[in-house]
């Protein structure tokens, strides 16, 4: 058994990846990304999303200023494990609602641990990408993530209060200096 880690995403976890986007699109995520067209062809979404674009703001894309983006995966013993997003600039939507980084977990690997060590581990490469304080936006009811934010040393902001294209957003900020 080896230890989870932080990689580029890669061809070789394909089957999970596919597996873990099903999960998500049981529960209402990533609809954007369609299953039949990265099983057709994943070594393009991987190139795409190694590639520094804006891939998961796609909802938003039309009207947000485009902000490059890192993407890392999670993986452990060659599996999918959950995926962490690095925008390397806030944009005015990302400074209210979408912060500079977000995680997630497959929902069949969640409340395993993997999400503490998910930003922990993901937090050195925020620093290296040169920003001193990272922004993170969560739902205030997203207890898992609080708990996950705050165990790394997030420090509460304020909260973005719902408007009627975005709902309300705790937003705290963590040191990577
Ligand atoms: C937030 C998320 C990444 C947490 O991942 P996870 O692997 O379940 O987290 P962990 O197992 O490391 O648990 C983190 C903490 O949350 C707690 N927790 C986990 N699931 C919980 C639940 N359903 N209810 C209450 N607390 C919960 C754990 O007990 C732990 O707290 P502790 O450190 O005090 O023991 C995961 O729930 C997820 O992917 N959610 C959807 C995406 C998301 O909300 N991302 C964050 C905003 S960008």
């Amino acid at each position: 058994m080896s230890a989870s880690k932080l990689v580029k995403p890669a061809i070789e976890f394909k089957q999970s990846y596919l597996e873990a986007l099903e999960e998500f699109h049981a529960e209402g995520r990533y609809e954007f990304i369609k299953l039949d067209d990265i099983k057709a062809n994943f070594p393009a979404f991987v190139e795409d999303l190694n590639g520094g674009r804006r891939h998961l703001h796609k909802p938003f894309s039309d009207w947000a200023e485009p902000v490059p983006e890192t993407a890392l995966w999670m993986v452990k013993d060659r599996e999918f494990i959950g995926s962490f997003i690095i925008r390397h600039r806030l944009n005015w939507h990302l400074e209210k609602w979408g912060g500079h980084v977000s995680f997630v977990i497959r929902p069949s690997m969640r409340g395993k641990g993997f999400g503490n060590k998910l930003l922990q581990k993901g937090m050195p490469f925020v620093s290296y990408l040169g920003i001193d304080r990272a922004l993170i936006t969560v739902d205030p009811k997203n207890t898992p993530a609080i708990k996950v934010i705050e165990f790394c040393g997030g420090q509460y902001q304020d909260e973005t209060p719902k408007t009627e294209q975005f709902p309300a957003r705790k937003r705290f900020w963590l040191d990577c200096s």
